[in-house]
């Protein structure tokens, strides 16, 4: 094939591969089988392979990653990337609504204001540019006003659109990055496989996904992008934020929609219809986003140095479940800390399941009064760490007894502490081997060293088979002394050694 023929040819490929990643992907309506698929993706790749110079970044092929880079670069925004004031209850949302009246200069009798309502995805905001009909910006929120360069991370991205009708002109799309439950519970599955540690949820995941260097291990992970915002939507006729989202949808972005009602009696009303809907949903929720629908309004109200007048986030409060204590564990931290921790009857909440959660400490546990055999009300704070809120000490079975705090460590036995006018209670044995283990733990941890495919399983291994002791004992473990340890093969033991150097 001659380069003009291939040229063609090149065209052809990209524009049906993009068809096909827009039905799979926005859509959820495949409609090519992956064989065929692949099948595309290898032709493209030949052909970019023979004529390297029509290789162009918002190739599909590009998906799959580029070489890592050193750092990221600081780019500033064309318009800040605000955030949004937020509530948990209905009279404030009343309270928005009377200072968006006020601030139009509307008088009672003014017919209501059309609002917009659309979930708000619990990801990472990510603000993407698009020249000439390609993406050639994604960066994050940052500080609102500088964010980091994430183009080659995004690109990896199947849902994102690599090239948009060009008569557009610039263009500007506002969205969220997140994982779903079921692509969360995939990695977490790959994790435990890999004796790496556990992932802790679906949004935490997502962000540290996208501030990876390398994007090629980004790519293998299933991010998902739902976008909700059109920058400067008057270049692009759009006069109402509905508009807006139609329009993002038929130029091949995805959208989670909304719904236009008027005034604030239905603006609750669709609230009111919301815990059940998100219950169905496979990614977090953390609320709904109330927006003015009309663009001429947003000018009018402006915004504050920190959030848009013409918005609000209303929050949903964090679900709360009752279960049974099964027993309370005391667990000994690298700093000799001995926290308790209760060990529920595992039970599903704001969507996954629990079967532990902190007390915290012994004042905690007195204040709760729990026991074991109680049935508790448990919440994750922040939906990330489960917490007893308190007992229902009208189900509590008979003959329970109040608990008492250990004396001794439950590790090596050496005598607590309790320093005045502290709640922690301490282990001071400085060859308290659960310390020794924890600490290890921290420093192979993600926080530290970051040493991967050393997990916590793994360092307990390693401690319990009295390979190592401390830190510097891990500079001096070899591949022959990992080699006989339980799933550990050749290669394993030697790119542990790898990642430990
Ligand atoms: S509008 C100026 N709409 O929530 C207003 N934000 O707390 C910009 N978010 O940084 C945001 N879903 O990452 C908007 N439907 C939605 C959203 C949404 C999620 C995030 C966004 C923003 C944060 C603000």
């Amino acid at each position: 094939m001659n380069k003009k023929a291939a040229a063609t040819r090149i065209n052809e490929l990209r524009e049906e591969i993009q068809r096909h990643d827009h039905s799979y992907y926005t859509l959820a309506r495949p409609t090519i089988f992956d064989q065929a698929y692949d099948a595309l993706i290898r032709e493209l790749k030949d052909l970019e392979t023979t004529y390297p110079d029509l290789v162009t970044p918002d190739s599909p092929t590009h998906r799959v990653g580029g070489e890592p880079l050193e750092g990221f670069r600081t780019v500033n925004h064309r318009s800040p990337m605000l955030s949004l004031d937020n509530t948990y209850n209905e009279e404030e949302l009343r309270e928005f609504e009377q200072r968006i009246r006020r601030g139009l200069k509307l008088a009672p009798e003014d017919p209501p204001i059309s609002y917009i309502v659309e979930p708000k995805l619990d990801g990472v905001a990510v603000s993407l540019v698009y020249e000439k009909g390609r993406f050639v910006l994604g960066a994050t929120r940052g500080d609102g006003e500088r964010g980091d360069d994430i183009t080659e991370n995004l690109r990896t991205i199947r849902g994102l659109p690599l090239a948009v009708p060009p008569e557009l002109g610039p263009l500007e799309v506002r969205g969220e990055v997140y994982l779903t439950h079921g692509g969360f519970k995939l990695l977490n599955r790959q994790a435990e496989q890999e004796n790496r540690n556990a992932y802790v949820n679906p949004r935490n995941t997502a962000a540290g996904t996208l501030k990876l260097l390398d994007s090629r291990i980004v790519a293998r992970r299933p991010l998902q992008l739902a976008c909700y915002g059109v920058v400067d939507p008057g270049n692009h006729h759009l006069e109402t934020q509905e508009t807006g989202l139609q329009f993002l949808a038929k130029i091949g972005f995805p959208t989670q929609g909304g719904r236009v009602v008027t005034g604030m009696d239905e603006v609750l009303e669709t609230i009111h219809a919301w815990p059940k809907r998100k219950r169905g949903l496979d990614f977090d929720v953390d609320g709904l986003v109330i927006k003015v629908n009309q663009f001429s309004l947003w000018g009018s109200l402006g915004t504050t140095s920190r959030f848009p007048r013409w918005a609000i986030a209303y929050k949903f409060a964090a679900e709360q479940k009752t279960t049974r204590l099964l027993d309370v564990v005391f667990q000994v931290g690298r700093t000799g800390a001995v926290t308790p921790t209760a060990m529920l009857e595992p039970v599903f909440v704001s969507g996954s399941t629990v079967s532990r959660a902190t007390l915290h400490n012994a004042d905690e546990i007195e204040r709760l009064d729990v026991r074991v055999g109680d049935t508790v009300v448990v919440e994750k704070a922040g939906e990330i760490i489960p917490k007893v809120l308190r007992v229902l000490t009208e189900h509590r079975p008979a003959g329970t007894r109040k608990f008492v705090y250990p004396k001794r460590c439950p590790s090596c036995n050496s005598r607590l502490i309790r320093e005045k006018g502290e709640v922690i209670i301490r282990c001071v044995n400085l060859a308290c081997p659960a310390q020794r283990e924890r600490s290890l733990m921290h420093f192979a941890g993600r926080g530290a060293m970051d040493i991967e495919g050393l997990g916590e399983k793994l360092v307990l291994t390693l401690a319990r088979e009295g390979l190592v002791k401390d830190v510097s004992d891990l500079y001096r473990v070899t591949a022959k002394d990992l080699m006989p340890l339980e799933r550990m093969g050749e290669k394993s033991a030697e790119n542990l050694i790898t990642a430990i150097e």
